[in-house]
């Protein structure tokens, strides 16, 4: 009888961390297809970039903490090659509101006006990067 009530609580416990290990992997497991930015991106972005292919503009995946400029196999602009930036949430949102305004010469120039639209896409290019 000890020993079953042993088992149970065994059990118990087991299941508990089983279900601290589910909630915790949660974010993580959500694939960037899910978040409001995904749509966005296909929208706003999506004629001429993708994350995987070098289209119009250079791919996307890894872009978030990247080199401006240093996507393999992408012909960028001397300007943007030589801008010295290192993709963040801030120089991301700067460059939405005006490319040419971060870095005169580039060969992007489409705008995004609304804030929380940026946001969104943002944080949609940095969990495509695994940041
Ligand atoms: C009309 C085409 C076009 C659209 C639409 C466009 N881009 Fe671009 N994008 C470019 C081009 C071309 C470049 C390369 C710029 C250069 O070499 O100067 C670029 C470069 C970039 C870069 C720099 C990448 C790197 O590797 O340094 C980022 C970031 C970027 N685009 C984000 C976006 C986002 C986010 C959107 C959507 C909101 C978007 N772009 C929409 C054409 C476009």
């Amino acid at each position: 009888m000890i020993a079953v009530r042993h088992l149970i609580l065994a059990l118990a416990a087991a299941g508990a961390m089983a279900l601290a290990a589910d909630a915790k992997a949660e974010p993580a497991a959500a694939p960037p297809a899910t978040l409001p930015g995904a749509a966005l991106y296909q929208a706003r972005c999506g004629t001429c970039h993708s994350l995987d292919a070098n289209r119009i503009g250079p791919a996307h995946r890894g872009v978030f903490g990247r080199k401006a400029g240093s996507a393999t196999g992408y012909s960028y602009s001397p300007a943007l090659k030589a801008s010295g930036i290192i993709w963040n949430a801030a120089n991301l949102d700067q460059w939405l509101q005006g490319p040419q305004k971060l870095v005169r010469g580039t060969k992007m120039y489409l705008v995004v006006p609304g804030a929380s639209d940026r946001a969104a896409i943002i944080e949609y290019l940095r969990a495509a990067s695994g940041k």
